[in-house]
């Protein structure tokens, strides 16, 4: 099939990666100059495992290219996903314009019927939104297919090319058909693909997300209650993840979430049903939760340090909302960063991808951070340790080496990774989140 991705970020690229591979001729538009230049060289403007050898695949086989002219996109592709970013805009609910601006250079340019798929987050409505943008600019039929994407950053490509389930948000049967035939090759092990009205595919994504960050901030309310009880929330998570009513994904305490999606998805939903007038008690609080404990190791840090920071530096490991990606949008990390250098400390810190994000996001506070190369390098001559992200490199440190480095042998476990018992016979204080 002739595909066009418009938008080819972490979203956009994958979906564009993914969709060639299966023997799609796709064509990937975006506004950025500077970016499709960078990918028509064979250089990947973002860290995703796999990513680079499936695009460089792909293009050296003729399948996949690259082009800011969505003209020539629209025209030569009968299906056209919109993958543009849907940031949160000042009163939390989803900026549309990005999506709807695509939607009329769709429009203006159709010149055959076109199925156009909504890849993007978008608030319900917007399929119905994008249906008349469309149609009020050409004569040509126009089926819009919601199509809400569920992969994960630093898994995104197995999550695309082995989904869960597939969810295509369409009243047109004909339109339903073209867009399981595009996905087959994707469930042949029998995951479903689930065909239904465009409000419900719309707001199933909401759901998913607004539902897998309440397990997390659930856990965290419930580890308060294990600090102030001497109770250790990482055996409660094993005993209740082994429950099948329950499972075990998104059970755990820590800094919180952050990402792109979640935090910004559920401020989205938040804003819808204020528009509607629906009260939604429970996922308003999951955000409140998870604002608060973004900030759960500084009362730890400032105490162990005796009040405010001053002269304090402090070793940060893990940058990113998350291991395996370089995304920096709504990071634990930057909450905690800002804090603890408010307080007077300084900060070294090391992340395996994200430390070019990282400047961009911190610039701010350039003067008190120092970016270093090496996990062992943010360590030397600072004070304490700081775990935040929990890449896979940080799970087994050589201790000794950390505590010979550090000039006071502590460390802030920020995702409950390290065994509080051996850190302490190592000789290190050990402060984690919700266990002792
Ligand atoms: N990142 C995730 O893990 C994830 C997962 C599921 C769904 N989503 C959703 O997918 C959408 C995209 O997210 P993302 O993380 O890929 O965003 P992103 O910011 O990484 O990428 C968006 C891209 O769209 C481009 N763009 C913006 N306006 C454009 C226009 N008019 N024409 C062409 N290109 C344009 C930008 O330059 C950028 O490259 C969002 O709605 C997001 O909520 C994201």
């Amino acid at each position: 099939m002739r595909v066009s991705v418009v938008g080819t970020g972490y979203v956009g690229l994958v979906v564009a990666a993914c969709l060639s591979e299966s023997g799609n001729n796709v064509i990937g538009v975006d506004i950025l100059t500077e970016k499709i230049d960078r990918l028509n060289s064979g250089e990947i403007p973002i860290y995703e495992p796999g990513l680079r050898e499936l695009v460089r695949r792909n293009m050296d086989e003729e399948r996949l290219s690259f082009t800011t002219d969505i003209k020539a996109a629209v025209e030569k592709t009968r299906i056209i996903f919109i993958a543009v970013g849907t940031p949160p805009g000042e009163d939390g609910s989803a900026d549309m314009s990005h999506v709807l601006s695509v939607a009329e250079s769709i429009g203006r340019f159709m010149n055959e019927k076109k199925i156009v798929v909504l890849k993007s987050t978008v608030p319900v409505g917007t399929n119905e939104k994008v249906t008349k943008t469309i149609s009020a600019l050409t004569n040509h039929p126009v089926g819009v297919v919601s199509n809400p994407e569920f992969l994960k950053e630093g898994a995104a490509l197995d999550d695309f090319l082995k989904p869960d389930r597939v969810v295509i948000g369409t009243d047109d049967p004909e339109v339903a058909e073209t867009m399981k035939e595009l996905y087959a090759p994707f469930v042949r092990t029998g995951n479903p693909i689930l065909v239904m009205d465009p409000p419900s595919a719309e707001l199933t994504k909401y759901a998913a997300n607004a539902l897998l960050a309440s397990r997390i901030s659930f856990m965290n309310e419930m580890s308060r209650i294990c600090e102030k009880v001497g109770a250790n929330i990482t055996q409660i998570r094993r005993a209740i993840g082994s429950d099948r009513r329950i499972g075990h994904a998104f059970l755990f305490a820590g800094v919180g979430y952050g990402g792109s999606c979640f935090p910004k998805d559920i401020r989205a939903l938040l804003q819808t049903a204020k528009e509607l007038d629906v009260e939604l008690p429970l996922i308003g609080a999951t955000e409140q939760v998870n604002e608060v404990q973004k900030l759960v190791l500084l009362p730890k840090i400032k105490e162990y340090f005796g009040g405010e920071l001053d002269g304090i530096t402090l070793a940060v490991w893990g940058l990113a909302f998350k291991p395996r990606t370089d995304d920096m949008r709504e990071a634990p990390s930057l909450a905690l960063i800002r804090e603890v250098i408010g307080a007077g400390a300084k900060v070294r810190v090391f992340d395996p991808e994200a430390i070019g994000e990282a400047r961009k996001v911190l610039a701010d506070y350039s003067d008190h951070i120092t970016y270093c190369d090496k996990s062992y390098e943010a360590c030397e001559g600072s004070d304490g340790l700081v775990l935040v992200t929990e890449w896979n490199e940080f799970r087994n440190p050589d201790f000794e080496r950390v505590r010979s480095l550090l000039s006071r042998p502590v460390v802030f476990d920020g995702r409950n990774i390290y065994n509080p018992g051996l850190l302490r016979e190592l000789g290190f204080n050990y402060f984690g989140v919700g266990r002792r």
